[in-house]
């Protein structure tokens, strides 16, 4: 590892990472990014010219893991043409058995998985040559490892991972199989780690974890979710403060009155609902009914004054009928939710769903999921609406990625806003006034006048 770190720039090797899935993998791969330029390689954004290749994957639905397929096909061209070429495949598809035998035929030279990325120098320089594919996957989570190097994304905004793992084995879902058991970081790390991110210039942290409300079970400390954010709210230098993502069942009183008190945390809760039916809630092992979900809502937008409350949903799980499919519909615009991700059902191996009876067939999840985006994006625009002619405090994160000629950056509720203004003002907050709606996004013109920036 010495050595390779004492060579020239130009000897150096290039990696390219190719992130899929949550923000936890996009996490992930800064901190490979880290190790990777700790034993001397340097990054390049070009695929074709990197020595390594390092593919982070998702297995949370079929989709996902085929885009790493398809990729995969894509490479192993690519490495005809560039025998130096080597490949590592990570993240959540590394976990599955199932998934590990058949990467032998594509061409994968090194597979390390979720619980062992620390270990990924000595990988590397334990396979040097790669002569034989190389695969070190920890079935199990070993302790939490801290203080690894890593190279982070974005100057103004961080991603902080607070826990890892899930226990809740919702029915259909991999994750609690790839990412393992719960388990929380102690909060000092954590707050270490927010108090330098705020000396390298960061405004902005999104904590993270599977479900980030149950944070803090398993400590030797007494702490809990609104304890860590009342701690990280009282970092000086730090103006925003976001989390993600929150299990319904786990909102607490407390946890909404920390929402709604502190002033750094932005009025903004993703807590999926997953579906409006309660007989699919329960098939799903979510652990609440719609009723419980309505009065939750209810009570987040009373105590927490303009709270964006956005979810997952998903169509199609086994034994969902037209009326179950009706009350998502219904919960959808009741809740009234001010944006949601929607999937079709996917069954993942493994799962317990995946082997319910009354699967649905993908015809009629796929009319399902055309039908919910249909009502979901009229809430969404809605919502959206009621910002027209309004003064919004936005962080700038930069240029419009659809129009370079315009800025783009957040409110606290998450929304994005597009508008002009000159390339000074990015990384800071300013007052946008809000001039159209759309589904998506909000269009504004920098400044408002003398009226002070208020969502609420
Ligand atoms: N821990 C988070 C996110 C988990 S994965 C949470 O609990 O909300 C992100 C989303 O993917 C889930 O919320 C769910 O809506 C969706 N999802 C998970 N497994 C799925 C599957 N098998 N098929 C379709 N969607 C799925
Ligand atoms: Fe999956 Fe449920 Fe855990 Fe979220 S809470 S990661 S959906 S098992
Ligand atoms: Fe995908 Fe793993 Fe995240 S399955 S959604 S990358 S935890």
């Amino acid at each position: 590892m010495e050595l390779l770190m004492e060579r020239p720039r130009e000897e150096q090797e290039k990696y390219h990472i190719l992130t899929y899935g949550c923000q936890m993998n996009e996490r992930d791969s800064e901190i490979i990014a880290g190790l990777l330029e700790q034993v001397g390689y340097q990054p390049t954004s070009v695929l074709e010219e990197a020595d390594l290749v390092v593919l982070n994957t998702c297995s949370v639905r079929h989709s996902a893991e085929n885009k790493v397929y398809g990729k995969l096909g894509e490479i192993k061209r690519l490495k005809t043409q560039n025998p130096r070429m080597k490949v590592a495949l990570c993240g959540c598809m590394a976990q599955l058995p199932d998934v590990r035998a058949r990467l032998k035929k594509l061409g994968v030279d090194l597979v390390f998985g979720t619980h062992n990325i620390h270990e990924l120098p000595l990988l590397l320089q334990r396979g040097a040559d790669m002569a034989e594919p190389c695969i070190e996957v920890w079935d199990k989570p070993g302790e939490v490892v801290e203080s690894l190097p890593s190279r982070r994304a974005n100057g103004i905004s961080a991603f902080v991972t607070i826990m890892y793992g899930c226990n809740n084995y919702c029915s259909y879902c991999i994750v609690p199989y790839t990412r393992g058991h719960e388990r929380s970081r102690s909060p000092r790390h954590i707050l270490d780690e927010i108090v330098k991110l705020v000396d390298e210039g960061v405004r902005e942290v999104t904590l993270l974890g599977q479900n980030v409300n149950s944070y803090g079970r398993g400590l030797s400390e007494a702490v809990d979710f609104p304890d860590l954010l009342t701690m990280v709210n009282q970092i000086d230098g730090l103006w925003r403060l976001r989390f993600t993502t929150s299990h319904p069942r786990d909102m607490t009183p407390k946890l909404i009155d920390a929402i709604a008190s502190l002033d750094k945390v932005c009025e903004h809760v993703h807590a999926p609902i997953q579906s409006g039916s309660n007989k699919v809630l329960k098939l799903m092992n979510r652990g609440y009914t719609r009723e419980y979900y309505f009065e939750l809502a209810e009570n987040m937008r009373k105590r927490i004054p303009g709270v964006a409350i956005t979810s997952d949903l998903i169509v199609g799980f086994p034994g969902e009928e037209e009326e179950d499919f009706e009350q998502t519909l219904d919960a959808v615009k009741r809740v009234g939710f001010d944006a949601s991700f929607t999937f079709m059902y996917s069954p993942r191996t493994g799962t317990r769903a995946c082997s319910m009876p009354n699967q649905v067939s993908r015809e009629v999840k796929h009319r399902r999921l055309l039908r919910l985006n249909e009502v979901q994006y009229q809430q969404a625009l809605e919502a959206n609406r009621k910002f027209e002619n309004r003064v919004v405090e936005v962080l700038v994160e930069g240029k419009s990625k659809t129009n370079p000629h315009k800025l783009t950056g957040r409110t606290r509720t998450n929304r994005i806003v597009i508008f002009d203004g000159p390339e000074t003002i990015i990384g800071k907050l300013v007052p946008v006034k809000i001039t159209r709606a759309k589904t998506f996004n909000l269009e504004g013109v920098l400044g408002g006048g003398n009226e002070t920036p208020n969502e609420k």
